[in-house]
Parts: structure tokens; C-alpha cells; sequence
């Protein structure tokens, strides 16, 4: 299993619940490596690399402290992976630009992008319109059989498996899985402005490693409707129902149920409420925290056995692959 985040800010509610609990839960019955892609951040973040640079840390810390253990899972950082890079060059021979123009994904994220790649993404880099064509490099060269992930990837994985295709009918050979993806199940978290999801640059982000009152403030602070009743309706009363997933997941209950449970509660009783779960619910993940803060060595340790055991995976990877290319000389 492979899965990883790009190191933009550090990890918030909807990575917990939605990829977070998945991976720790999967590290016990797969050979697991958790990426930290500081090279993919950089693809829209090239003008920034401090930033990049401080959160690779951050996100390390936030896998560990969710549960991820170094006995059980390899965590690494993309950027000591040279072979990643290397395997992106051959695979760039694969892909046609127009299908990276057509990834719904890319798609999206360029016309977010506007300030960096032009208002019709005019200014996109090669380096950005090629990053899935990275991730499949990132997936293979582990030779990952699965990849746990959120909706909005699955034209990645899609992509991927399309190259690994590929590859093997145009060198014949048969050196990667079909890597499949698996979504996680929880459904997904939203801002706590309701705006779609949860971002620093938006400002609206409980934070894993938030302090207590941090999480207080934020969650009396998030946007309601003029309703006055509980409910869980995402469709038409999107902001209260994000609070009430939240609760639920908290409490591992169906979202309907809480509402019901909850339905004479006021708003800010049930603010309080959820705010006062959530500290509770959080607290080994920020125990564990503080503790890896306090020993940021022991976290590049980790870090750096994870290097030395995906450069032997990998190496071996690229063995095969320049042999079904014939540049092993
Ligand atoms: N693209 C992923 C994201 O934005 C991060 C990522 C990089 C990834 N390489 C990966 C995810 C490989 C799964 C597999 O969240």
C-alpha cells in the first residue's frame, strides 16, 4: 500500500476522518509507505520552497501521532527517492499532454490557481500538467497494489494504471501491480465557513494539532443557517450537517441519529458540546504531538530509515524497468 500528502500546511479534520484512520488502520494487514510529496508540492508552490520545506515535518508528525507506526509502516520523504524522478522522465513518454489537459483534476486545480498559471491557465507549468504522470512514478516504483485516497484522486490512480499498462505492452515486460485505489468511507468534511474544503488559505481548518481552546474558538466561530433545529440534511443545510458529521464520526453513530438526538439542543449547546468531544477525542493524537515536537530527531529518524529502505525497493524497481527499456548498459 502507498498513500501520501503533499506537505502544503499541516493536517486537518478532513484528513483524520477521511484518510488519516484509514492508513493506520490498513498498516496492520499491508506492507504500507506513506509519502510525504514535497516534490509534487512544489509543482504549485515552486516560489515557497521554506513553506514546503517546514511542513514536511509537520506532516510527518501528524501521521505518526494518528497512529502510523514506524514498526509497521515506512514513512519517506519524495524528494530522496532520486529513482522517483527518474522513473518520471520514461513514463513522461507515455502520456499525451491533451489527456493531462483533460484530468479533471489537473483541470480544476489550474483554474483555482488563476494568480499562479494565467486566468486560462495560459502560464501552467510543464512541471504542474505532469505531476500525475509523477504520482504514477511515486505509486510504482514501491509497486504499490493499492492506494488509499479521496475522490478527487481517482483520475491520478486512473492515470497511473493507464501508464503501468502501457509500459508493459510497449516494453513487454510485466513489472508493476494494477494499482487499485481504495476510497476511504467517511463522507467527506467541508470548511467550517461551508465553503468546499477545509484549507488554510481559507481559514476555515480545525487543525489536528490545534490547542484546545484554538478548537473551541473555531468551532463557536463556524458559520450556521437561521435554523434553530439539529438536522442532518448536507443538501440543503450544509454548515450544521458538516458539524453533525463531525459529531458522529467523533462518536462512531450514524449522522441521522445524532440529529435526532440532539434536535432540541441550540446551536451553540450543541457547539459546545461537539467542541468539548473533539479536545477529548483529540487528546492522544496531541499527547503524542507535543511528545514528537519536543524530539524532532527521533521524527527524522524515522524519516530517514524510510529513505534507506524505499532507495533498496526502488533501486530494484529501476533495475527491471531500464532492462525492459534496454538502457541497462
Ligand atoms: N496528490 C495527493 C494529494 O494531493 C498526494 C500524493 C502524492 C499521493 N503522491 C501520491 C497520493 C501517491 C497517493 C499516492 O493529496
Amino acid at each position: 500500500m502507498l498513500t501520501g500528502d503533499r506537505p502544503t500546511g499541516p493536517l486537518h479534520l478532513g484528513h483524520y476522518f477521511g484518510s488519516l484512520q484509514n492508513r493506520v488502520a490498513m498498516q496492520d494487514d499491508f506492507e504500507s509507505y506513506i509519502m510525504v510529496a514535497d516534490v509534487q508540492a512544489l509543482t504549485d508552490n515552486f516560489h515557497q520552497p521554506e513553506m514546503v520545506r517546514q511542513n514536511v515535518l509537520e506532516v510527518a508528525m501528524d501521521n505518526i501521532s494518528a497512529g502510523m507506526d514506524p514498526k509497521k509502516s515506512t514513512l519517506f520523504i519524495q524528494s530522496q527517492i532520486p529513482q522517483i524522478a527518474e522513473l518520471t522522465v520514461f513514463y513522461s513518454n507515455l502520456v499525451t499532454v491533451n489527456t493531462l489537459k483533460r484530468n479533471p483534476t489537473v483541470k480544476a486545480e489550474i483554474a483555482e490557481k488563476r494568480e499562479l498559471f494565467g486566468q486560462d491557465g495560459e502560464s501552467v507549468t510543464y512541471g504542474f500538467l505532469g505531476y500525475p504522470v509523477s504520482q504514477a512514478a511515486d505509486i510504482t516504483i514501491v509497486r504499490a497494489h493499492i492506494v488509499p485516497v479521496g475522490e478527487d484522486q481517482l483520475p491520478m490512480i486512473e492515470q497511473t494504471r493507464e501508464i503501468v499498462e502501457r509500459f508493459h505492452r510497449m516494453y513487454q515486460c510485466n513489472i508493476f501491480p494494477l494499482p487499485q485505489s481504495k476510497l476511504s468511507n467517511s463522507p467527506r468534511i467541508i470548511g467550517l465557513d461551508g465553503s468546499g474544503k477545509m484549507s488554510k488559505s481559507l481559514n476555515n481548518a480545525v487543525y489536528l494539532k490545534d490547542n484546545p481552546e484554538e478548537t473551541i474558538e473555531k468551532i463557536k466561530g463556524a458559520k450556521t443557517d437561521s435554523g434553530t433545529t439539529i438536522e442532518f440534511n448536507p443538501k440543503e443545510r450544509p454548515e450544521i450537517s458538516n458539524l453533525v458529521l463531525i459529531y458522529s464520526l467523533i462518536h462512531n453513530q450514524n449522522p441521522k441519529d445524532v440529529a435526532s438526538e440532539l434536535k432540541h439542543n441550540t446551536y451553540s449547546e450543541f457547539k459546545l458540546k461537539l467542541a468539548h468531544d473533539l479536545n477529548r477525542h483529540l487528546m492522544p493524537f496531541r499527547a503524542k504531538r507535543l511528545e514528537l515536537e519536543s524530539k524532532p530527531h527521533y521524527v527524522k529518524e524515522i524519516l530517514d530509515m524510510g529513505r534507506v529502505k524505499v532507495l533498496e525497493k526502488a533501486e530494484e524497481t529501476m533495475r527491471q524497468v531500464r532492462e525492459a527499456m534496454k538502457i541497462n548498459y
